[in-house]
């Protein structure tokens, strides 16, 4: 067997071993999409890992958020990871496409790594009527033009209009979405997305702290606009991409379990993620 044959029986072997699925997010927001992955899939082991400490990664550099999401995908694959959801919109139109084409090929061939947009994608432009859709998200996902271009390639008739909400996320990672002060920065968005054009009548929330902010947004908008939030599609997206490929479906480990851990304070993520879940989470601190 020369080096190259001993790596690929190596590799091999190794995909037979059975992990979690990773769900990755730069901080609690992937928690919205991991509540309803779990809840509808609830015999898979999962691993959940927040990068509360680099929080916010929707105003970082290409390079940055791409160095940061790789170095978590790695620590979730060597914590055996078959398969990693970056439940981050961020992290999925800045990382996602370098990690899939050139990194995981080097890393492991048999491991895979799925994002959110694509998913939304895929529905949101047969939820409009006017054909007139609004992205809601981070300045980093809407400086990638990843929703524009993804949207308008399936839906090339569909008009997308977007808007950055930089303040959006330290609401959330502050515990102030529900505040008071929290309704001048959700309406003065609201208001400048609308002002690109009165016919949107679909608004996708496309970062996922954002459906905490969903009850207030809600209020703020006309009752015929609908607001499409992330966890159902991508659960549905997700158990339709195991149920296509049975042989990352079989190495999936499944007793039910989930471990979290949080590259910050774990006290402060179980708060957190106590909220969010509503139950009772002990998350464990990983050392970048
Ligand atoms: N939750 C992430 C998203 O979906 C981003 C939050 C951040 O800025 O880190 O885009």
């Amino acid at each position: 067997m020369n080096l190259n044959q001993i790596i690929k029986a190596r590799l091999i072997s190794q995909a037979q071993i059975h992990g979690p699925i990773g769900i990755f997010d730069s901080g609690y927001g992937g928690l919205t999409i991991f509540r309803e992955i779990v809840k509808q899939l609830p015999q898979y082991d999962y691993i959940y890992l927040g990068d509360n400490a680099r929080v916010p990664y929707g105003i970082r550099t290409y390079e940055t958020v791409y160095r940061y999401t790789l170095e978590c995908v790695k620590h979730l694959f060597n914590m055996g990871c078959r398969l990693v959801i970056l439940a981050c919109n961020t992290a999925s139109a800045k990382a996602l496409r370098t990690i899939q084409q050139r990194d995981l090929p080097l890393l492991d061939p048999y491991r895979r790594v799925l994002g959110v947009i694509r998913p939304t994608t895929e529905i949101i432009g047969n939820l409009s009527r006017t054909g007139h859709v609004g992205i809601l998200a981070t300045t980093g996902t809407v400086n990638s033009q990843s929703y524009v271009i993804e949207i308008n390639k399936l839906f090339p008739q569909v008009k997308v209009f977007q808007e950055a909400c930089p303040m959006w996320v330290p609401l959330v990672e502050n515990n102030e979405h529900e505040s008071v002060g929290a309704d001048y920065f959700i309406q003065k968005h609201l208001h400048q997305l609308l002002a690109q054009s009165s016919e949107i009548d679909t608004i996708a929330l496309a970062c996922t702290h954002y459906p905490l902010l969903s009850k207030k947004i809600s209020a703020f908008l006309p009752e015929h606009i609908k607001v499409l939030t992330q966890g159902e599609i991508v659960t549905h997206s997700l158990l339709k991409y195991l149920e296509h490929h049975p042989d990352l479906e079989e190495r999936c480990s499944k007793q039910g379990q989930t471990a979290f851990y949080t590259t910050e304070s774990t006290e402060d993520f179980d708060k957190k993620a106590t909220i969010f879940l509503g139950h009772t989470v002990n998350s464990r601190h990983l050392e970048l």
